[in-house]
């Protein structure tokens, strides 16, 4: 069978090599397509597929209408907004993700974002220490969870909301459990969010919650920049000069938000939270074995368009 790696933001080579040994060992080829420049040149590779690996790569209908042989594609993370899982069913395309394989990485990003910008983005500027502040965690699950562990070894206190999580169970992961997004903001220093981007979560996070945020809190965004509604947020950004944004998601008015709001807002020039050695090897590989198992043995456990 033809694999196809297809990753606009490349892999590191010990994935890249490691992903083609596993397909190799099993009899498989290795097709690579990397920091390719536009949808067709997607669109092209992927008509020789039987299988595909991608990032936060596009997989639209198109791509899937274009890819008469392909039977699974796997995003080689946790994010599956990037796919259509309804082409991919109306095609017998199984369709999976590797959750966990990158969390650390996402979870290490958060944290770094939270004092980067308690230090005034390492100006001289006086800062602020995060120890003994409360950070709010939307969401916790993989990521959320590995957050709210390293805050509490940094001395801050940890709260999580989760709607599909019991109280109990985000007890036993270490946060103390609040029942509502209004609570959460209201009550916490800081908020890092880690929820998807769904239709239901497109544009729920604006300038309510920012604006009930305490004073000189700020917002970490690792998750997707489509779950924030960017006007609101920059309203409450606008009228409270004590509130900061940092992401890792670029928002669509960056320029307009650095210009107005100058150190109170920061977003990696471009989306880094995955972007280790390890959390390359780790996605990269399990979507290798999971595209394996899966031709070998009949194995959709991580089938998302069931
Ligand atoms: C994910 O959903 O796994 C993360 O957002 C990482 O995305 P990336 O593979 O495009 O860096």
């Amino acid at each position: 069978m033809k694999i196809l790696l297809a990753t606009q933001k490349p892999f590191a080579a010990a994935a890249v090599e490691g992903i083609r040994k596993i397909a190799g060992d099993a009899g498989h080829e290795l097709l690579l397509l990397e920091k390719y420049e536009s949808q067709d040149d997607l669109v092209k590779a992927v008509s020789d597929a039987d299988a595909m690996i991608v990032r936060s790569d596009k997989v639209t209908k198109e791509v899937v209408e274009a890819a008469g042989k392909l039977k699974i594609v796997v995003r080689a993370g946790a994010g599956y907004d990037n796919i259509d899982l309804a082409a991919c069913t109306e095609h017998g395309v199984v369709a999976m993700n590797t959750p966990g394989q990158n969390s650390n990485a996402v979870a290490e990003l958060a944290i770094a974002l939270m004092i980067y910008m308690s230090r005034t983005q390492f100006t001289p500027s006086t800062g602020m220490e995060i120890q003994g502040k409360t950070l709010g965690i939307q969401a916790f699950g993989n990521v959320g969870r590995l957050v709210g562990s390293k805050a509490e070894a940094l001395g801050m206190k940890v709260k999580a909301l989760d709607p599909f999580l019991p109280d109990d169970a985000i007890r036993a992961g270490g946060a103390e459990p609040v029942d509502s997004l209004e609570a959460l903001y209201r009550s916490c220093d800081f908020v890092s969010i880690h929820i998807p981007a769904t239709p239901q979560t497109i544009g729920s996070i604006g300038y309510e919650l920012v604006s009930s945020m305490p004073k000189g809190a700020t917002l970490v965004n690792t998750a997707r920049k489509e779950v924030i509604d960017e006007a609101g947020l920059m309203k409450a950004l606008e009228e409270r000069q004590d509130l900061k944004y940092v992401t890792d998601v670029a928002p669509d008015n960056l320029a307009t938000m650095q210009e107005k709001f100058g150190l109170r807002v920061f977003a990696t020039p471009k989306k880094m939270g995955a972007q280790t050695a390890e959390a390359n090897v780790n996605a990269g590989l399990a979507a290798a074995r999971q595209i394996v198992d899966f031709f070998a043995t009949g194995n959709t456990k991580f089938q998302l368009n069931k």
